[in-house]
């Protein structure tokens, strides 16, 4: 029986990710890289330090900045961030999902934020939405990040079901192939292409409801 949905946060429940993106685009830019949103796609569920360190390493720059001048940079780019955040508000959850943690929550489903992003807590505060979630797995506290299945498997845990009694959500390659990792169904939204390991994918938001969810979930554990 499927028992608990593992969000994705960026470009799954709210649309971050272009800030995100234009966060590195401005830091890139300065350390002389060109981050454009071809690139920008492979930094999609990727944390912090590991896009930075794909984005130096994209530039030629990998060896160039020590530790803590890499974390230096981190917390530049996060302060621009969470700047750009600021001005979120729940208009800005995106369409379908509101619905679905109602649907979720009525069904007696269990909801897990499972997000690279340390700023999750946070953004749910800015989009109110936090109470419709029975959990936020702690990035900082799973041994690697996506593409690994570490989060996902801690999402299922903290959701007391069984990798397979869950279904996850991603928007992100790096998150499909963390989900399918962690033996558990995957819906995707966004291109059929670039996320073709899902067990579904969605052009958008808005096409999620629990019927869906539980049709795919039903098809990939037959
Ligand atoms: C998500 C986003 C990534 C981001 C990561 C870490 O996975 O898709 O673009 O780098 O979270 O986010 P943070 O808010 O901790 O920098
Ligand atoms: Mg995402």
């Amino acid at each position: 029986m499927l028992k608990a949905v593992l969000f994705d946060l960026d470009g799954v429940i709210t649309d971050t990710a272009k800030f995100h993106f234009l966060a590195w685009r401005d830091l890139g830019a300065e350390l002389g890289v060109t981050v454009d949103e071809a690139f920008n796609e492979e930094l999609k569920g990727v944390s912090r330090i590991d896009s930075l360190e794909r984005i130096l390493a994209f530039g030629g720059l990998a060896d160039k900045y020590s530790t803590a001048e890499k974390e230096a940079l981190c917390t530049k780019k996060n302060d621009h961030y969470l700047e750009l955040i600021q001005e979120m508000t729940p208009a800005d959850i995106l369409p379908g999902i509101l619905p679905l943690l109602e649907e979720l929550r009525e069904a007696g489903l269990k909801a897990i934020v499972t997000s690279a992003s340390k700023n999750a807590p946070g953004i749910l505060e800015l989009l109110q939405v936090k109470d419709y979630f029975d959990g936020i797995v702690d990035p900082a506290s799973v041994a690697a990040g996506k593409p690994a299945p570490d989060i996902f498997l801690a999402g299922a845990e903290l959701a007391g079901a069984k990798p397979a009694e869950c279904i996850g959500v991603e928007d992100a390659a790096s998150g499909v192939e963390a989900i399918k990792a962690a033996h558990i169904p995957a819906i995707a939204i966004g291109d059929a292409e670039v996320l073709a390991q899902a067990d579904r994918v969605l052009a958008d938001t808005s096409d999620l409801s629990l019927a869906v969810l539980r049709d795919t979930w039903e098809k990939a554990t037959a």
